[in-house]
């Protein structure tokens, strides 16, 4: 990571401030001085500030049950930010692994390590998302078959990938999909000529949901792992 994020990760210094003090030569990299904050440094390097040395704090891997009607941002907007529930200091560090729309509710991941993040964010490693979609209009019986073969979002060059749709009712459904474009299981939903009424997801991975609407807890050493694959 950048120098000046391995400050901020170290100390309870904005990056501001982190940058300000490498420049004025305060830092040193395994004994050598860096003046420039974009420097790549990795954790296990010896960084020390004014000489002291600085351990980086341990990554967060946290699920939370998103409520209706707030957003997968840092930053109040129309709607309060979801970080709002989350009383753990330092939360402008975290982001969110996929974000859900203001109205979609449930399971979302929250960490501030990028890595492991992108395990979930990129279509190429196949991590599924389940939704709980309710509709406006009864399911079609040749959807299944639709979603499987990918479909057609309005904008987009390419189909959706093979998602599996399973159905509960006539009018819910579970839909696993495997990205995460924008708006996409609304998109897909109106692709078919349907609507989506309600959308909570269930699980991510082998992560299920397991806590009430607003509450989070940290993830097991088992579930963080289960990402790194
Ligand atoms: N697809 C959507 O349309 N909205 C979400 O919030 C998540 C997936």
């Amino acid at each position: 990571m950048r120098l000046d994020k391995f400050i901020c990760k170290s100390t309870e210094l904005t990056k501001t401030q982190a940058v300000e003090l490498i420049l004025e030569g305060r830092v040193k990299v395994n004994g050598d001085t860096v003046t420039l904050e974009s420097t790549q440094v990795h954790e296990n390097n010896d960084i020390t500030l004014d000489g002291k040395e600085l351990v980086a704090r341990p990554f967060r891997y946290l699920l939370m049950n998103k409520p209706a009607d707030t957003i997968c941002s840092n930053i109040d907007e129309v709607y309060p930010s979801l970080f709002n529930y989350i009383n753990e200091g330092n939360n402008t560090e975290l982001h969110i692994a996929g974000r859900l729309d203001a109205d979609t509710t449930g399971l979302v991941l929250i960490t501030d390590d990028g890595r492991w993040s992108y395990n979930i964010i990129t279509p190429a490693k196949k991590c599924e998302k389940v939704y709980r979609v309710g509709l406006r209009n009864p399911i079609s019986e040749d959807a299944v078959d639709i979603f499987t073969f990918g479909v057609q979002l309005q904008g987009e060059s390419q189909l959706t990938r093979p998602a599996k749709l399973e159905i509960v009712s006539e009018k819910e459904v579970l839909l696993t999909i495997t990205e995460g474009k924008f708006h996409q299981v609304k998109r897909m939903f109106s692709a078919i000529g349907n609507k989506v009424i309600s959308l909570h997801r269930e699980k991510i991975g082998e992560v299920m949901l397991d806590v009430e609407v607003g509450e989070w807890r940290y993830l097991t050493d088992a579930e963080v792992t289960s990402f790194k694959q």
